[in-house]
């Protein structure tokens, strides 16, 4: 039965990734209406973001406007902690953190980064974006979901953006089972990626460490610019 479930999962996945093209368009899951509000907005009118949705802080680095205003929808309604694998020079960092604020919420997004230089970066980042509500972390991503578990922690939502090996992403999404609250989110970024249907390409497997690594009871909503989302029960 669990094994069948699983298998329908990744069907659907493979089917997704098949028939779509990066970027694919975005909808909205959880917003009844959009643009949420002006900071969702200016996410869905960018040609690409490199730019903090509310304080306009510019941050190195660029998403699709697809995925950030799925990150940004997705934060904007999250009423607990927020965890982020990958954080380079914060900017998706500070796309969740701007939205969960402006939602009216006083969730932590907590972020890890293996390279401390990207830890020092995107804490200046959020603090010239003038947020207080991150805490970025330097950490193997997989060692500190450890601790996390130990820690006792929950969140209401994670953003996978680390590394993009089928090992690497396998191992974080076996984790998010103890992690994730029910209700929850998980969002994986390069998800719609040719790189990971490429046998002879070993530094990705995106998709596949996800539908491998989820507990059956995590669904696969879609595909946003090139990010995978799933919903927990
Ligand atoms: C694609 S970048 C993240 C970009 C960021 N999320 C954004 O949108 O602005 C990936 C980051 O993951 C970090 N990383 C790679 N392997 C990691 C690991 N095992 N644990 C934690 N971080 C890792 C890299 O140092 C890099 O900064």
């Amino acid at each position: 039965m669990m094994d069948t479930m699983r298998t329908m999962r990744r069907r659907a996945i493979h089917d997704a990734c098949s028939s779509l093209i990066s970027p694919a368009p975005y909808k909205s899951t959880i917003a009844k209406s959009v643009p949420i509000d002006a900071g969702h907005a200016s996410l869905l009118r960018a040609e690409k973001v490199t730019h903090a949705p509310i304080s306009n802080v510019a941050i190195s680095g660029v998403l699709w406007p697809e995925d950030a205003a799925k990150l940004y929808e997705l934060a904007y309604f999250c009423r607990d902690d927020i965890l982020e694998l990958g954080t380079k020079f914060g900017l998706s960092t500070v796309i969740l953190a701007e939205a969960n604020r402006a939602g009216g919420y006083a969730s932590t997004v907590y972020t890890v980064d293996i390279v401390p230089k990207y830890t020092a970066a995107a804490k200046r980042n959020a603090e010239s974006a003038g947020i207080a509500n991150v805490v970025a972390e330097t950490s193997d991503a997989a060692a500190w979901l450890d601790n996390g578990i130990s820690a006792n922690r929950r969140f209401g939502l994670a953003f996978v953006d680390h590394a993009h090996d089928y090992e690497n992403v396998k191992a974080i999404a076996e984790r998010l089972d103890t992690l994730l609250l029910p209700g929850s989110y998980v969002i994986f970024h390069d998800f719609l990626d040719r790189r990971n249907d490429d046998p002879a390409d070993t530094d990705y497997g995106v998709w596949q460490g996800a539908a491998d690594g989820l507990a059956d009871d995590f669904t696969f909503i879609g595909i946003y610019g090139c990010a995978g989302l799933f919903a927990r029960s």
